[in-house]
């Protein structure tokens, strides 16, 4: 069944994250459009939703498997200053873990930075593009991937990493309580500010933290225990000859 925005308008408390929705029933990538519509001036806090993506992508160049009408794939076209931008790479999966144990009662975990996983496998994940001006921030581009009502034993290139909320619950997520639920987290901790300590409930998630890892990023390759976390959300390694190294972004893959 195809997403009921009334449904999802009900339920929605924000001020203005998902307050305009861009609704399509295909589209090659939500990231695409949203580029599209940014550039055009759509506003802070638009949502394009699909129900189905051609070209879904993930991190690293990866695609993103997003068959019709089962899952949710949206892109929310943010305009932060400067200061708030930075959060969003930990807003963002973590509004994805409250919005689910709120709804579903499972605890969702993140594997740092921005997957949300469950029982060791991907739940969901989440693409950030940005654009920048000169030394100033255009627009973000907030691209979660949640896998809702999958059947992921069809899709055999995932069906031992990734896990649905079917899979796990055994029965069918309302995507409308889901995403209003996502949406109205996301707005809350991203307007927080000083009240809402991100970081720390980030931290708190992170199912990373105290693993011997190997970190990926671009040629370079790092590895140690992750140690934790600093106030930016890099990862803090411990490197076996006791030095440490900051790591700002990359894939973690735990060292075998
Ligand atoms: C990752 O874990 O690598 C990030 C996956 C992000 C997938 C979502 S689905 C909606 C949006 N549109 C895309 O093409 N990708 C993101």
């Amino acid at each position: 069944m195809w997403l009921n925005l009334r449904a999802l308008e009900e339920r929605l408390e924000t001020r203005f994250v998902g307050r305009r929705v861009i609704y399509l029933t295909s589209t090659s990538s939500t990231q695409d459009v949203a580029r599209a519509e940014a550039e055009a001036d759509a506003p802070d806090g638009t949502a394009v939703i699909a129900e189905e993506q051609t070209k879904g992508r993930g991190r690293f160049g990866r695609s993103w498997v997003s068959p019709s009408g089962a899952n949710l794939y949206f892109t929310l076209i943010m305009r932060p200053e400067a200061r708030r931008a930075r959060s969003l790479g930990m807003v963002a999966p973590l509004a994805v873990a409250e919005a689910v144990e709120q709804v579903t009662g499972l605890s969702p975990r993140i594997k740092w930075p921005n997957d949300v996983i469950v029982e060791g496998r991907k739940l969901a994940g989440v693409l950030i593009e940005t654009e920048v001006q000169g030394q100033s921030l255009k627009y973000a581009l907030v691209g979660p991937g949640v896998n809702v009502n999958f059947d992921i034993e069809d899709t055999s290139e995932i069906v031992g990493i990734a896990t649905s909320l079917k899979r796990e619950l055994g029965r069918e997520t309302s995507r409308e309580e889901l995403l209003a639920a996502l949406l109205n987290r996301f707005e809350t901790l991203y307007e927080g500010g000083a009240s809402v300590d991100i970081v720390g409930q980030w931290r708190s998630r992170l199912e990373t933290l105290g693993q011997q890892v190997k970190v990926t990023f671009r040629d370079q390759v790092e590895e140690g225990v992750a140690e934790d976390v600093d106030a930016q959300g890099n990862l803090i390694l411990s490197r076996s000859d006791g030095s440490r190294v900051v790591v700002e972004a990359g894939e973690v893959t735990l060292r075998g």
